[in-house]
């Protein structure tokens, strides 16, 4: 997606009108799932697509460089089952959902067909090579609408209507696809994330139609069960709008230069929606992504706890670092006290957001060696009144800080 770096645009999208289609619900099954090893999210090397645990909303299936993890909001990632093959594709039944689908690249080479697990994750089967097999889909999607109907992309757009069993050619898919949803009224209806634009195909893939008039690469594009399209459009930002049409606004268009690439919504609350950034950060936003958080303690954070570390700030730390976080002197960049530094923005505006979490609550705690104005709080403020206050820190930042936190900050210095 490199051709994206050089991509700027910034305009109102205007859509074209859809077809009014019918309307079908996705059902709940419950069983858990079995763990080995344990690692940080963000030491995972490339998340290539993720599932909301149906049982557990704060928990992510995440299909990866190295086989399927679940990850909580603790920021640890769990294996699930023993393979390692890099999945580049993967998706859940909507109809049952201890039923997954994947597709990429065993460890020694070559590549999976289309892979099926019963069982969450723990035992996969291969279900078939696909047409031209065996395929590397790299985007899978099951229809909400039919979930025996699946579209995979490998040489062009392939279609199964026996749930994975048997695929056949559908057609061909706009030039240069990201993503692909099924949509939630039709399973004849597809949608297409892709370089030009987000595209909809209203009869199995045959033909392609432009949702918007402007051409802007599109990253990715995701359906609830109740027939919410997301699509992350460069430039504009993330839009939402109903399957049927109308209502395309936008959502969110504070991203920098960074973009999320794969969307999975919580199927029992479609407001709460989580993304991977093209850094491999996780965020999530519990509005239907008007606002966005790190996925790492948003069961947490709750309104209450931020508004409460707001007051913690206002008394401890805004005499120094100012209202909202912008700094002590926000208007003299290179102000300096007599050990030559001023309190720093903790907004998005300096580099707070280097700091990873903990790195943020151990200056809290323990000050700053380079400046005894930066007093260790420890003996006036408790450590979990720090993290909160990290969270609230946080709060101010914008997507594109989120995204380029902690280590990942090396992929955001261009
Ligand atoms: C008396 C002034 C003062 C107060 C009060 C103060 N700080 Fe600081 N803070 C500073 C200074 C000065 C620095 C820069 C230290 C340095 O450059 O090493 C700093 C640095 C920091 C940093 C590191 C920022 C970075 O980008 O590396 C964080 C985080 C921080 N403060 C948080 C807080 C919090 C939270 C509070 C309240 C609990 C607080 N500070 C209260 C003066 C203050």
């Amino acid at each position: 997606m490199h051709d994206l770096a050089r991509y700027r645009a910034s305009t109102v999208l205007r859509p074209l009108t859809l077809p009014i289609l019918a309307l079908s619900v996705a059902g709940f099954l419950a069983v858990g799932a079995a763990v080995a090893e344990t690692i940080p999210i963000d030491r995972i090397a490339h998340i290539h697509d993720l599932a909301v645990d149906p049982d557990n909303g704060t928990q992510l299936y995440l299909a990866t460089h190295n086989g399927l993890f679940v990850a909580g909001a603790d920021g640890q990632a769990n294996r699930v089952g023993d393979s390692t093959a890099d999945l580049m594709s993967f998706a859940v039944d909507p109809s049952n959902f201890d039923m997954f689908y994947a597709s990429g690249h065993p460890v020694g080479g070559g590549n999976l067909g289309i892979m099926g697990s019963s069982n969450r994750g723990v035992t996969w089967q291969p279900i078939a090579a696909g047409v031209g097999g065996p395929v590397d889909f790299h985007a899978v999607t099951v229809s909400q609408a039919d979930p025996k109907v699946i579209y995979g992309m490998f040489n062009g757009l392939q279609v199964s209507r026996d749930a994975g069993l048997t695929w056949g050619k559908a057609g061909s898919v706009p030039e240069k696809t990201f993503d692909l949803a099924g949509s939630a009224l039709d399973s004849e209806t597809a949608y297409a994330a892709a370089m030009g634009g987000l595209f909809v195909s209203p009869d199995g893939g045959r033909n392609w139609n432009p949702v918007f008039m402007q051409k802007h690469p599109t990253t990715l594009v995701e359906i609830s069960a109740t027939g919410q399209i997301y699509a992350f459009v460069y430039g504009v930002g993330l839009m939402k709008g109903d399957e049927t049409g109308t209502g395309w606004k936008v959502q969110s268009a504070d991203f920098g230069d960074r973009y999320p690439v794969k969307m999975a919504i919580d199927p029992r609350d479609p407001d709460r929606i989580h993304v991977v950034a093209d850094t491999g950060a996780i965020l999530t936003s519990k509005d239907g992504g008007r606002t966005w958080g790190s996925y790492r303690g948003h069961d947490r954070e709750t309104p209450e706890l931020v508004a409460a570390a707001r007051k913690t700030y206002e008394q401890y730390c805004q005499s120094c670092h100012g209202e909202n976080g912008v700094g002590e002197r926000p208007k003299d960049m290179n102000g300096q006290d007599d050990y030559g530094f001023v309190a720093p923005a903790l907004d998005n505006s300096a580099h707070g957001w280097h700091h990873d979490d903990a790195n943020l609550a151990h200056t809290i705690l323990n000050g700053s060696p380079r400046n005894p104005r930066m007093l260790p709080f420890k003996e006036i403020i408790s450590e979990t009144e720090a993290k909160n206050t990290v969270a609230y820190i946080k709060s101010l930042w914008s997507f594109r800080s989120l995204a380029c936190q902690g280590a990942l900050h090396m992929k955001c210095m261009r």
